[in-house]
This record gives structure tokens, sequence and C-alpha cells, in this order.
């Protein structure tokens, strides 16, 4: 794992996340993916988990000490939505004019905007701000034994194929 700043707060992007299917997730048809330990992911930060190249992950956020998974793809043009930046809503109890701008930034870390077209989406729902029926897809994300662990839908986040030499055997 590699931490990196993203959209100016801490991120981590996790290559090869730990993957146990339990008889609960299988049953369910979800995969159980666990993120890492809760204790060295504080609010305020992220987890990017790319499964393998080609695929687009899902990114995991502590917001205010609650943690929320979203596809790594945004619903406008499938931009790196979880790449963006957080932040909160602008809003404005009247228009704004050249002289009085009133503006107040509301809900500061609960909001990610998309690097590629700006389009904003609430981390706690996956709802698109300007339209709520444009959603980002979300997944249930649960704190278990002290890991961050998510469940996530297997056609996103897939099995690591086993590696394959030269000749075609496994290493
Ligand atoms: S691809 Fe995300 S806003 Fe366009």
């Amino acid at each position: 794992m590699s931490n990196e700043s993203v959209g100016g707060r801490q991120s981590a992007v996790t290559s090869n996340p730990t993957s146990v299917l339990s008889p609960q997730s299988s049953a369910l048809n979800t995969r159980r993916v666990v993120v890492g330990p809760a204790a060295e992911f504080p609010p305020g930060t992220r987890r990017i988990i790319v499964p393998f190249r080609g695929r687009a992950g899902i990114g995991v956020f502590n917001v205010n000490g609650a943690y929320h998974a979203l596809r790594n793809l945004c619903p406008h043009k499938a931009g790196p939505l979880c790449t963006g930046r957080v932040s909160g809503r602008v809003v404005a109890d009247a228009p704004p004019t050249a002289m009085d701008t009133n503006l107040d930034l509301v809900r500061d870390g609960e909001i990610i905007r998309c690097p590629w077209h700006l389009w904003e989406f609430d981390l706690l729902t996956g709802a698109c701000l300007v339209d709520p029926k444009v959603r980002v897809k979300t997944y249930p994300v649960s704190i278990e034994s002290g890991d961050v662990v998510i469940y996530a839908d297997p056609a996103d986040m897939p099995e690591q194929p086993p590696a394959v030499g030269r000749n075609g055997a496994t290493p």
C-alpha cells in the first residue's frame, strides 16, 4: 500500500486488498474485503481499493469517524470520482452580488467533487448534489475485529486471477 495526497487530504491506494469470502458474504453474493486497521484510518482520510489493472475500484472514506464506500467510477462520464477533492457544500442565503457574497461552507468533509467535470456527490449517500436521481454505487462498511471491512459486489471487486508464468504454468 502507498500513501499519497489526493484532493488535499491524505489518501492511500491499496492494490492488493485482503479478501475473504465468508459464508455470510457468499450467501449475500458479496465479496468481503478487509481494507485495513481502523486505527490507521483516521477521520478525513481515504483509501482507494484497486482490485487489479483495468478495474475502477472502490473508495473508502472516513467521514467524521464513520466509514463510507463508493465505487470509484463517476456516473457522469466514468471519471475516477474517488480521487476528487473532498470538501463541503457552498450555500448562500441570497443570490450573491458583486458587493455582497454571503456564502457559507456546510457539511465540510462530506462532499466529493469529481476531478473530471466537477460534479459533486454526497459521500454518505452517493447522491449527486444537483440531481439526486443520479447516484454513485455505495457498499456496506463495517468494523470487524478492529478492521474496516467492505462488502462489495464481486463484479466491482473480482478476485485477482492467479499469476501465470510464460509457459502457462503457475509460478
Ligand atoms: S466524469 Fe465525473 S463529472 Fe464528468
